[in-house]
């Protein structure tokens, strides 16, 4: 009963308390300090975005607590606790020599974190699992510390790395955030509506991040509006935003940002992949793919622009695709 009495700690402050740890460890690992500089960041954007650094030790985080079996930090998934019958139970630190990278909910609280391997090693970047305060498909990285930037800019650039973000706000692009190695959700872009009517995608130049993007249309086609702006940003296949930016310069970046193509082409693109729109077949190939994406764009200007245009890529009038499109395709199912 005493215990029960006892002031728990909620889950975002034992995360708090581990965010303070990995900073105090990073200010003593001359390595995990050198890793940094050489990925050209400097100690005042490590300290705006709380980076730190979790030792190699399996019980680091020991240190920190009073009680190293606290459910709490089973809970918060910062301690895994395995109990395989008829062996001892074992608990250790989920992130052991890593870059830690907080993740923060739009109020500023830690809710979880992504931590890079320092070199190479697998895998790259481990996560906070799902716990009561972290779901995945809905948090994005650099949310909280790019608020201010995305309003101020008038949008926000959607990236898929910690290092993407962080690299960004360095060399002067504040504005951006990360989805946490996911697809994009339609709940991702709900929740920068609430900051901001128009997204830049800004995905790597590699297959992975084209097919990013793809999914990423899925996800926007449902919010588009006739007020909102939703654009795509590639670049060269070699590189991500946080390369790029490094390689190129920011001059150079913004004027990718500035080029980036509306929804209605990266729609266009899509649907045409695999199509020779000099055939009949490949037009017919290309609606196709183009119908189900279309339907998902509510009801608007937009969406009578898109049809109009997806009419004349055709080769048929507006009044054929509208009314072909308004009954079933004959011979499916
Ligand atoms: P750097 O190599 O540090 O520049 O990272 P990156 O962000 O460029 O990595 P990459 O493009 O390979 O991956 C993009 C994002 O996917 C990362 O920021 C992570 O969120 C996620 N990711 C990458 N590798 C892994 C992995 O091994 N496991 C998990 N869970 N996520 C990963
Ligand atoms: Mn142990
Ligand atoms: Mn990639
Ligand atoms: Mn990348
Ligand atoms: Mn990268």
């Amino acid at each position: 009963a005493a215990k029960a009495r006892e002031q728990r700690l909620s889950l975002t402050d034992v995360l708090a308390k581990a965010m303070g740890h990995y900073r105090d460890q990073l200010k003593r690992s001359d390595r995990a300090i050198a890793y940094l500089k050489k990925r050209g960041l400097t100690g005042t954007i490590a300290a705006r975005f709380g980076l730190g650094y979790a030792p190699p030790g399996s019980h680091a985080l020991a240190s920190a607590y009073a009680r190293y079996d606290d459910p709490q930090l089973v809970e918060a998934g910062l301690v895994i606790h395995k109990q395989e019958t008829g062996e001892e139970e074992r608990r250790y630190d989920r992130f052991r020599d890593r870059i830690m990278f907080p993740i923060r909910n739009p109020k500023g609280e830690v809710i979880g974190f992504g931590g890079r391997i320092l070199d190479s090693g697998e895998p790259k970047y481990l996560n906070s699992p799902e716990t009561p305060v972290f779901v995945k498909g809905r948090e994005l990285y650099g949310l909280y510390e790019a608020r201010q930037a995305m309003r101020e800019r008038g949008h926000v650039l959607v990236t898929e790395g910690y290092m993407d973000v962080v690299a960004l706000a360095q060399l002067g692009v504040p504005n951006a955030v990360a989805t946490l190695g996911t697809a994009c959700t339609a709940d991702h872009i709900a929740k920068l509506m609430r900051f901001t009517d128009a997204v830049v995608f800004s995905f790597d130049g590699d297959t992975a991040g084209r097919r990013a993007a793809s999914r990423a249309l899925e996800a926007v086609l449902p919010h588009a509006s006739d007020t909102r702006s939703f654009r795509f940003l590639f670049l060269p296949p070699e590189h991500d935003p946080d390369s790029f930016i490094r390689a190129e310069g920011r001059e150079a970046f913004e004027r990718c940002i500035a080029e980036a193509i509306p929804l209605s082409a990266q729609l266009m693109a899509v649907a045409a992949a695999d199509c020779d729109l000099a055939t009949p077949e490949g037009r017919s190939r290309m609606l196709a793919q183009a119908r189900p994406l279309f339907e998902q764009l509510p009801d608007g200007l937009l969406q009578a622009q898109m049809l109009n245009e997806l009419a004349q890529r055709g080769g048929l009038s507006v009044e054929v695709l509208a009314g072909h499109w308004q009954r079933p395709v004959p011979g499916k199912r």
